[in-house]
């Protein structure tokens, strides 16, 4: 079966680049991006391509290579789906905010709507693509809708989670670790193989049974949230001991067993997807009645909120136990560098915990716009918009957010954070002058030097 037209539902920060990808590299394939927002697939369709939705290095030159040319992005999702041989499923998967399984297991309403979309519209075979990251078992779901609610079209479904990266979604796409596809139906599994395989050393294509692949995703990203969160635990015990977390790091990543990467301690993990998928993961134990199971992986969420919140802690602490009429400078609001998403960054609890204590934050980050950021702490419901407006201040220069203020604290690992003039700075905030660095990323000795009293975690 050879694959002629892709169409994907869902054109966020997993569809963009993916479809990017496979459409750069498949120029034979017409590569087709649908999304009910309007706005979104505007920007994506703009000749500016500093405009583009999401931000990832290297994906403007993607875009503006195959955009046009086989890939498209448009609103016409129905178009779309009936001409499509192959139709990826990349909508989001968020927590549920209401009724069974609130606040733990995936919302999958939006899933349930294209299934329902695809089998009103289909009138050719398709085989459909498990794109966004789903509960396991979710396709025997998606089948029964689909051959149910169907006009008696054949639908074949695949599992194929996407293991990118923000900050490094264009080059994780480029050379994948693997691709992981899971079906049952040799001949779609084959057709979606051939189209990875355009760029992809077929030793990392990967092929499991559904189930496999679906619960796969969840233990991937739940494994690496909980290396995170180990490091994390370790900080605290370094802070009281004497020993430093970045040391300790080194050392027991020197073990090939433990291996180097993921061991950074930080102020906590954010991202769209880890606290999710591990929530997800928990429920669905629990669901099993695997007690043991849910509570081992729950800690790994519990530690997470209590490095926030400890970090928020320390700042007021250090600041005389009291924040009050205190200007502390934010370096960071997207949830790590290089993106511009802030889905659960850190950076909103901290703040969040500073203003209960009505601190006056001051915030810039080199991508992350106002709008986005008063519109995280409104969706907390914690205080009314106006008060949000009112406590924080978002600036456009870094120099401005932190000239007064008592106290910086970093909060994303922007590059550009490192080649500040930090004597400039020390001028122009507040004496004494704290930096609390929640990523580790500045030169403590050259900082202490230039008179900051230096924080960061793990030290
Ligand atoms: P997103 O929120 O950026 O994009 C989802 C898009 O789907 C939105 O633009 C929304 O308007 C659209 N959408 C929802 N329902 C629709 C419908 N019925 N018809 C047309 N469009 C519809 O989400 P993101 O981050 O791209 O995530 C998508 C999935 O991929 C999630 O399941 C997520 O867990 C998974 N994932 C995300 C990764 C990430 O780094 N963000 C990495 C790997 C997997």
């Amino acid at each position: 079966m050879k694959i002629r037209k892709i169409t994907c539902i869902g054109a966020g920060y997993v569809g963009g680049p993916t479809m990017s990808v496979i459409a750069q590299k498949n120029l034979n394939v017409k590569v087709t991006v649908v999304d009910l927002n309007q706005a979104r697939i505007d920007a994506w369709n703009d000749a500016d391509l500093s405009k583009l939705p999401v931000y990832e290095p290297g994906l403007d030159s993607v875009v503006a290579e195959a955009r046009g040319r086989n890939l498209f992005f448009s609103t016409d999702v129905e178009k779309a789906i009936d001409e499509a041989d192959m139709i990826f499923i990349s909508v989001n998967t968020p927590t549920k905010t209401y009724g069974k399984g609130k606040g733990q297991a995936a919302d999958l309403k939006f899933i349930e709507l294209c299934a329902r979309q695809i089998a009103a519209v289909a009138t050719s075979d398709k085989i459909v693509v498990e794109k966004s990251t789903l509960p396991v078992r979710t396709a025997e779901a998606l089948k029964s809708i689909l051959d149910n609610t169907g006009n008696g079209v054949n639908f074949h479904i695949l599992s194929n989670p996407e293991f990118l990266a923000e900050g490094t979604a264009v080059e994780d796409l480029h050379a994948p670790d693997r691709v992981l596809i899971g079906g049952e139906n040799q001949e779609a599994i084959q057709a979606l193989v051939d189209v990875y395989a355009a760029w992809v050393p077929t030793e990392r294509i990967l092929t499991t049974n559904l189930w496999s692949s679906e619960l796969s995703k969840l233990v991937a990203n739940a494994f690496l949230a909980q290396r995170v969160s180990s490091i994390n635990s370790i900080s605290e015990l370094c802070e009281i001991t004497g020993a430093n977390v970045d040391e300790v790091s080194r050392a027991i990543g020197h073990d090939s067993r433990i291996g180097s990467k993921f061991l950074k301690a930080s102020v906590g993990f954010g991202g769209s997807c880890f606290q999710k998928d591990i929530l997800n993961l928990v429920y669905i134990a629990r669901s099993y009645n695997l007690a043991a199971v849910a509570d081992y992986w729950e800690q790994v969420i519990i530690l997470n909120d209590h490095q926030k919140t400890r970090f928020a802690e320390n700042i007021i602490k250090t600041l005389y136990n009291t924040v009050n009429g205190k200007n502390i400078a934010f370096l960071g609001w997207a949830f790590k560098k290089d993106t511009n998403d802030t889905r659960e960054s850190a950076a909103i609890y901290v703040a969040d915990h500073l203003l209960d204590e009505e601190a006056n934050v001051i915030v810039y980050d080199p991508k992350v716009p106002a709008e986005q950021i008063y519109k995280d702490l409104d969706y907390l419901g914690t205080r009314t918009p106006e008060e949000n407006r009112r406590l924080v201040k978002v600036v456009n220069d870094p120099y401005e957010a932190l000239a007064d203020a008592h106290a910086a604290a970093i909060l994303t690992e922007w590059d550009e954070f490192k080649d500040y003039d930090w004597s400039r700075i020390k001028e122009s905030m507040k004496k004494p002058s704290f930096v609390f660095d929640g990523r580790k990323l500045l030169n403590s000795a050259q900082l202490q030097d230039l008179g900051f009293v230096y924080y960061a975690i793990g030290e």
